[in-house]
């Protein structure tokens, strides 16, 4: 058997903190809801000390949602309820808001974060690297108190000095943290550095082998989704995600990117999840339709052109075989509608193909009927910029029989 893969998805918390977005109470429950249905394993809720609001929300999702089983099991899905998650900065107050907004769930989490990096520590936080390393014992410890389940990260790791991480997340695990998390917050690394930097914290930190590695990966230069990998392939066993990859900046680690990936390389990383895949595409079209955040047409897994084909060598291709142009079958994330884009590229095969779909199968046109809506087709498909619609090839239809 291999090792669980631990899904924590923060798209309501650093997947809110996307420029323009603001979810309100009663939207994140029902965000948080279909993710506990996804079986997502973690949802981090949000960061209660931000806001009465924000407060407000992570409490009634650790209430409401906490509990829930609905949807979580069945065959390989998870059988435990889902962890409500609260982020709180290395501040008493924080860590105590965040625990009394996430209490009331059966299972809860406190994820507390302090930067490493020098750039963080001169500048930002104004103090030195053994302050830092106090301010985390003391504080990791202060939530321990409260929690057993811990996280720990610290902000920055991607530009830290390794080093200075392994003697500070020892610091984290003698305090009690059970997670660490290694956040390449500015989305600077490559995937062999990423992944390069897990192996080492692993090999080189007191205490590694009693606790969970997890990646936390921004998308600044695209490469979150292969670093996140690189992560699990050097030893990470949870992932930090967001639905539709949203988050600061560029964004976050799409949850549905790395949950293909593995879905679909078993033979590369030896893990197993246990989201339901087939809800993967309604949940991204709820986020996208409540944070107000589009999915661009030809993103991965869930973008409106993901499973589309239009070229005739394509069409062609893949009415004799899906698998010739398809590594995953759009049905198994939960795409139903048709994989035929009728465009200026389209051949025959395709055309028929789409009449006989809309009902103008066998003799419905005679063999020169069909070439003159072929003809017409293609002169529409040249001039149109969005494709060929169902409604044109009604219109097309009607064309040809009307000039009979
Ligand atoms: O990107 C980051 O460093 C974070 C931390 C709060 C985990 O989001
Ligand atoms: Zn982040």
């Amino acid at each position: 058997m291999t090792d669980k893969l631990i899904v924590f998805d923060t798209t309501l918390r650093d997947g809110e903190q996307s420029p323009g977005v603001t979810l309100n109470t009663e939207e994140k429950i029902e965000i948080a809801r279909q993710l506990a249905r996804l079986g997502v394993d973690v949802i981090e809720a949000g960061f209660p000390v931000a806001s009465p609001g924000d407060f407000n929300a992570v409490q009634r999702i650790a209430r409401e949602v906490g509990p829930l089983m609905d949807g979580r099991t069945g065959e390989g899905r998870v059988n435990a309820p889902v962890t409500i998650c609260g982020l709180a900065r290395c501040v008493e107050n924080d860590i105590q808001t965040a625990y009394d907004a996430i209490k009331d769930a059966p299972r809860h989490r406190i994820h507390v974060f302090l930067a490493t990096s020098d750039i963080h520590l001169e500048f930002k936080l104004k103090i030195s690297r053994e302050q830092c390393k106090q301010r985390i014992r003391e504080m990791v410890g202060f939530a321990k108190a409260r929690c057993q389940d811990i996280e720990f990260s610290p902000e920055d790791a991607g530009r830290s000095d390794r080093a200075f991480l392994t003697e500070a997340l020892a610091v984290a695990i003698e305090a009690g943290a059970t997670t660490l998390n290694i956040p390449d917050t500015v989305g600077y690394n490559t995937p062999q550095q990423y992944g390069e930097l897990i192996r080492y914290l692993r090999e080189n930190t007191r205490g590694a082998d009693s606790v969970v590695w997890s990646t936390h990966c921004h998308n600044d230069l695209g490469l979150a989704t292969a670093n996140s990998l690189a992560g699990v392939s050097n030893g990470a066993r949870q992932v930090e995600v967001a639905m539709n990859g949203i988050g600061e900046r560029a964004g976050n680690t799409a949850l549905e990117e790395v949950v293909m990936n593995v879905h679909t390389h078993p033979q590369v990383y030896p893990v197993h999840h246990t989201i339901n895949t087939r809800l993967l595409f309604s949940t991204s079209r709820m986020v996208a339709d409540l944070s107000g955040m589009s999915v661009q047409a030809n993103k991965a897994i869930v973008g409106r052109n993901a499973f589309l084909h239009e070229s005739g060598i394509h069409q062609d291709g893949v009415l004799k075989n899906k698998q010739t142009y398809e590594i995953i079958r759009p049905e198994d994330v939960g795409v139903t509608t048709g994989n035929l884009a009728l465009g200026k590229h389209s051949g025959r095969h395709a055309f028929k193909t789409k009449l006989e779909e809309l009902g103008y199968g066998g003799s419905a046109l005679s063999d020169t009927q069909f070439q003159q809506a072929f003809v017409k087709f293609k002169s529409l498909a040249d001039s149109k910029k969005s494709g060929v619609t169902d409604g044109d090839m009604h219109a097309l239809v009607a064309d040809v029989r009307s000039a009979a």
